[in-house]
């Protein structure tokens, strides 16, 4: 566990409403375009998971998931324990997470991509973590665009992006195929990339 990780600090904030409006549009798409990929029973990993606001959700629209939370913040996942007392709820960072491979129907990284540290390797343990024929859903800012690019500039005086690493779609595309990924739907929407892959 990462010890005064900046998100620490915003946890207790996090679901006021002003926070969560972005959010809220994102995960109504997320939700709907999951819907037809989500098994009975799917195992689901969400990762960078911050209070659980979307894997709440998710559970209400499919009750017999099976979810494993995982965020780098201690803060944050205490408060996605309250939220989603059905799931499993791990602080850790990603990419040290060491969790078991081909083990995962779905994978969502929903705005926290940027967050993992090293993306293209966080995508290419993502591949290795999902079931064959597996999804992984991405949701990340359009960081190839000009005003995102003054956008992110900004944010990274924030302790909380002060380490982020955005890459762009195509980037992100390419480590996926690399990687055994194929993109089933790709489109954007409020400064956002929405992207799905399945494993082959
Ligand atoms: C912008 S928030 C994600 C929003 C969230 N997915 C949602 O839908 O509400 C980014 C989250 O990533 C977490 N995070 C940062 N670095 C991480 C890492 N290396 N591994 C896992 N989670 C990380 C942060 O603690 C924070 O909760």
């Amino acid at each position: 566990m990462q010890k005064n990780n900046p998100y620490d600090k915003i946890a207790a904030v996090y679901d006021f409403p002003l926070m969560q409006y972005v959010y809220w549009w994102e995960h109504k798409r997320a939700l709907f375009d999951l819907q037809p990929v989500i098994g009975p029973c799917a195992r689901i990993l969400d990762i960078g998971c911050a209070t659980g606001k979307f894997a709440k959700k998710l559970r209400g629209a499919h009750p017999h998931i099976n979810v494993t939370l995982l965020d780098a913040s201690a803060n944050m996942i205490e408060r996605s324990k309250k939220a989603c007392p059905f799931a499993k709820a791990l602080c850790k960072k990603f990419l040290h997470a060491h969790l078991p491979q081909k083990s995962y129907d779905l994978i969502t990284i929903i705005d926290a991509l940027y967050c993992l540290e090293n993306p293209k390797k966080a995508i290419e343990t993502c591949a290795q973590l999902l079931a064959l024929y597996g999804y992984l859903y991405i949701i990340a800012p359009q960081s190839e665009n000009f005003l995102h690019k003054i956008l992110i500039a900004y944010t990274k005086l924030f302790p909380t992006e002060k380490t982020s690493v955005h890459i762009p779609a195509k980037e992100i595309e390419c480590t996926a195929k690399e990687s055994g990924l194929l993109l089933i739907k790709k489109y954007k929407k409020y400064g956002q990339w929405f992207l799905l892959f399945q494993k082959h």
